[in-house]
């Protein structure tokens, strides 16, 4: 048995996750197919947590909200940043403690916010207009709401423009230069107890400075604000390590980035003379590498290249197609075969840019054959639609050679779901 990539092998000529074959797997529950290793997202969170031991990890339930996967996070002691009330409910319902959750979001409705003071929960505050709801809410409940502020460092975390949320062009966040006044009045209103600070600069980020940058920079407001009066009890760096998609790609590992960002942390609060909980908010590094996503080949053409035309798209992987991500691809069936040409990997939906693989180097491909994309577990089925009529696939969880159904595939009522047909058009 030898190594593709991380957790994946191959025996007989097949691609092998957590021990089972997954051909096996498409023959049984057809394709497209989501299949997620759970011990690798054991693995992954340990490694996160063992980089650093005295903070939280708060998941990033965006990544990847199947319950089960929320569950099992839940179960090796995550916390969750949410960004949405659904998200909350989610993490609630996967058994994440509301005082382990904070609730983020740059434009919530007052509904919400009602939700997230009911739950208990943590919120960080986006602007003044959502600190004076807040403090509405909560006082009108007589209750009192911890919370964080999220701030617009202004640092640039050199990745995709789309995915960067720490410029000062960035909808996120109070710009930095106005956070201290956020705080000042913050402590004067009813309901309000502000007790943390946060950031987030952007995903999928390759190289560790911004990090530093970031922490300097978040550091220098809370030495202000502590001056202030304020008792900081957290701070919160969000998130963004990147994993390398590409083959041999070198990123920066927890470790790495725990070596860079620890020792400011440590020196600036003892310097401060606080003690503060670090908290860090990992989607990508805990999920992305746990899953992958299996596709059959419908038809090869050969034309200006040769397209693979497979029968999953953009509706269920849409990062290449939004970010111009690089996913690694392999042939399933066929992982021993030599390579034979250059292959452009292609999805079945009516788009131009419903392209999953470009220009990739595979043995020779046939209708029927099997592709697998390899690291979607973060923002791969999170962000999928029914786009073009398609009902969402299936999606296993495989441990150990077991092998258990977490979502099943939906069918043509789901597509209908929810809609209603006015009398008049029956
Ligand atoms: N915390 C906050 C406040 C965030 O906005 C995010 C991601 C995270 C944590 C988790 O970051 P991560 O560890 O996953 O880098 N759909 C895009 C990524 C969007 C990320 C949004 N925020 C993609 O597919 O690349």
């Amino acid at each position: 048995m030898f190594t593709i990539q991380n957790h994946l092998e191959k025996r007989n000529g097949h691609l092998i996750i957590a021990g089972v074959d997954t051909t096996n797997l498409t023959q049984e529950f057809g394709t497209p197919l989501y299949v997620t290793n759970e011990q690798r997202i054991r693995d992954n969170f340990n490694t996160y947590q063992k980089a650093f031991s005295h903070a939280d990890l708060y998941y990033a339930a965006k990544a990847n909200y199947n319950l089960t996967i929320m569950r099992i996070l839940a179960q090796e002691g995550a916390g969750a940043d949410v960004f949405s009330d659904g998200e909350l409910y989610m993490a609630l319902l996967a058994g994440i403690p509301g005082d382990r959750i904070l609730f983020n979001g740059n434009s919530k409705t007052d509904r919400e916010l009602a939700m997230a003071v009911e739950t208990g929960v943590r919120i960080s505050v986006d602007s003044l207009d959502e600190l004076h709801a807040l403090s509405r809410i909560a006082s009108s409940g007589q209750k009192t709401v911890d919370i964080a502020f999220r701030v617009n460092p202004d640092v640039s975390p050199k990745t995709h423009p789309k995915i960067s949320t720490g410029l000062k062009t960035s909808k996120f966040g109070i710009p930095h230069q106005d956070v201290v006044a956020a705080y000042k009045e913050a402590v004067e209103l009813p309901g309000i107890n502000p007790i943390g600070m946060h950031c987030h600069i952007g995903s999928q980020i390759l190289d560790t400075s911004p990090f530093s940058e970031a922490i300097n920079r978040m550091m220098d407001l809370v030495e202000q604000v502590t001056r202030l009066g304020v008792e900081l009890e957290f701070l919160d760096l969000g998130s963004g390590l990147g994993i390398p998609y590409k083959k041999g790609e070198m990123v920066p590992t927890p470790q790495d980035l725990a070596d860079i960002v620890l020792p400011i942390f440590n020196k600036r609060s003892q310097a401060i003379g606080i003690k503060l909980k670090l908290i860090i908010e990992p989607g990508r590094y805990i999920v992305g590498d746990t899953t992958i996503l299996l596709t059959t080949v419908n038809t090869v053409k050969t034309a200006i290249k040769k397209f693979v035309g497979v029968d999953a798209g953009f509706n269920l992987l849409i990062r290449p197609a939004m970010y111009d991500s690089y996913h690694h691809v392999v042939v399933a069936n066929k992982v021993d075969a030599k390579v034979s040409g250059i292959y452009t990997v292609v999805g079945p939906i009516c788009e131009t840019g419903d392209i999953l693989a470009s220009d990739r180097e595979l043995p020779v491909v046939v209708k029927d054959d099997i592709i697998a994309i390899l690291d979607v577990g973060a923002y791969g089925f999170s962000m999928s639609s029914q786009y073009n009529g398609r009902p969402r696939c299936t999606e296993l969880l495989v441990n150990n050679g077991q092998v258990d159904v977490i979502r099943k595939g939906e069918d043509f009522d789901d597509l209908m779901m929810n809609q209603i047909v006015p009398s008049r058009f029956l």
